[in-house]
C-alpha cells in the first residue's frame, strides 16, 4: 500500500481533525458528509467553524450516495468527507469526478477498510487524504490509535507540524534542523511509542487477522442467505469490485420494533448483538445545522433497523454456530 506518507496518531478523529486543518476549514465552508456515519466524520469539521452538510447512502451499501452530492454542492462547499461502510467501497469515480469538477477535496474516513481495497486499489489511497482508526473495535488495533495518510504530497510538510504541536520537532528528530521551533498552530497528535509497538505487532499480522474476519464474516452470509431471503431481512451488499475485510456483519429488519424483539431475543441467549450509529442529521447538533427528519431516509431506517452480530478475531466455530442457530430461531 502506497502513500506519500502514513502518519500515526492518537486516533481516527483527530487523524479527521488534521485533515481539516490541512484543507484549511473555517466558519462559513460546507463539508458534505454521510449521515449514516460516527459522530467524528462531522465533529471533526465542525470543531474548525466548517459546517456539516449531511447526504443520505445508497440503498445497498450504506455508504454515501454519489447520486445525492452535486445538489448539496453550494459555492460555500470544500470537502467531501467520505466513509467506506464496512470497509466496502464508496463509488470512488464519480465522487472524484464531482469533487475535480467542483474543486474540492476529498477525505476519505476509512476507519473500518485498512487494507480493503476497490478495483485492486487500496482504500485510502483515492483522495487527497484517509483516516484510519485503531480502537479496540477495529480489525487491527492498539487500543486507541490512528492515522492520517497522504495522498498529496504538497501536504505532508503541514502535516507533521500540526501533528507536533505546531512545531518542526519531525524535521528535528530526522537531523535536518538542529533546534525545534513553534511554526504553526498544532496539538498533540502522536502515537505513543508504546501503543504503536502494540500496533506494529497487530500490523504484521494484518493479513491472518482480516482473512480470519472474511471467513466469520463469509460463514455469517452463507449461512443466513435463505434465511434472511424468507423473512425480508436485508444482508449486506458487496458490490462487484470491492473486497472487503470482514469489519462488521450487519442485518437489516423491516421494522424498529423487529429489531428491539430480535435484541432481546438473542440477549435472553448470552448473545450480545448491538447496532450504532444514529443519523447524524437528525442528532441535537445536525438539527443545529439544518438536519431535519426525513431529509435521509436510508440513514434514518438504517439506525432504526440495524444489528451487528458478533464478530471478532476469536470467535470460534463453535460460537459462531450458536449464534446462527440462535438467529435463525427468532420469531417474527
Ligand atoms: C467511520 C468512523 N470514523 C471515525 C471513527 C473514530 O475513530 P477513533 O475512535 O479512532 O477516533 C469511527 C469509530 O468507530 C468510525 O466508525
Amino acid at each position: 500500500m502506497h502513500c506519500s506518507r502514513a502518519l500515526l496518531t492518537t486516533s481516527c478523529t483527530h487523524a479527521l481533525e488534521i485533515s481539516a486543518l490541512l484543507g484549511h476549514l473555517k466558519p462559513g465552508d460546507e463539508v458534505i458528509v454521510p449521515s449514516f456515519t460516527f459522530v467524528s466524520t462531522a465533529s471533526a469539521f465542525a470543531l474548525f467553524g466548517a459546517k456539516p452538510v449531511f447526504v443520505d447512502s445508497t440503498e445497498s451499501t450504506l455508504n454515501i450516495d454519489p447520486r445525492l452530492i452535486e445538489q448539496a454542492i453550494t459555492p460555500k462547499t470544500r470537502a467531501i468527507c467520505v466513509v467506506h461502510y464496512g470497509g466496502v467501497a464508496c463509488e470512488m469515480e464519480p465522487i472524484l469526478k464531482l469533487a475535480e469538477k467542483h474543486g474540492l477535496v476529498v477525505i476519505e474516513d476509512n476507519a473500518h477498510g485498512l487494507f480493503a481495497k476497490y478495483k485492486g486499489r487500496y482504500l485510502g489511497t483515492f483522495g487527497a487524504m484517509a483516516t484510519q482508526s485503531f480502537h479496540e473495535t477495529k480489525n487491527i488495533t492498539c487500543g486507541e490509535g490512528g492515522a492520517l495518510l497522504i495522498n498529496d504530497s504538497t501536504l505532508v510538510e503541514r502535516a507533521e507540524i500540526l501533528r507536533e504541536k505546531g512545531t518542526n520537532r519531525t524535521k528535528f528528530l530526522r537531523g535536518q534542523v538542529d533546534k525545534y521551533t513553534w511554526v504553526d498552530i498544532g496539538s498533540s497528535w502522536v502515537l505513543s511509542d508504546l501503543l504503536a509497538a502494540i500496533l506494529w505487532g497487530q500490523l504484521q499480522r494484518a493479513e491472518e487477522i482480516n482473512a480470519r474476519r472474511v471467513m466469520i464474516w463469509n460463514q455469517y452470509h452463507s449461512q443466513l442467505a435463505a434465511w434472511a431471503h424468507h423473512h425480508g431481512i436485508q444482508l449486506p451488499v458487496v458490490p462487484e469490485g470491492c473486497e472487503h475485510v470482514g469489519h462488521v456483519y450487519h442485518m437489516r429488519f423491516a421494522t424498529a420494533e423487529q429489531r428491539s424483539r430480535f435484541i432481546d431475543h438473542m440477549r435472553r441467549r448470552d448473545i450480545s448483538c448491538v447496532f450504532h450509529y444514529q443519523p447524524l442529521h437528525t442528532s441535537p447538533v445536525g438539527q443545529h445545522f439544518g438536519g431535519r427528519v426525513g431529509q435521509c431516509p436510508v440513514a434514518e431506517h438504517a439506525g432504526d433497523c440495524l444489528v451487528r452480530l458478533p464478530l471478532y478475531n476469536n470467535l470460534s466455530k463453535s460460537e459462531q454456530d450458536r449464534v446462527i442457530e440462535a438467529v435463525q430461531q427468532f420469531d417474527f
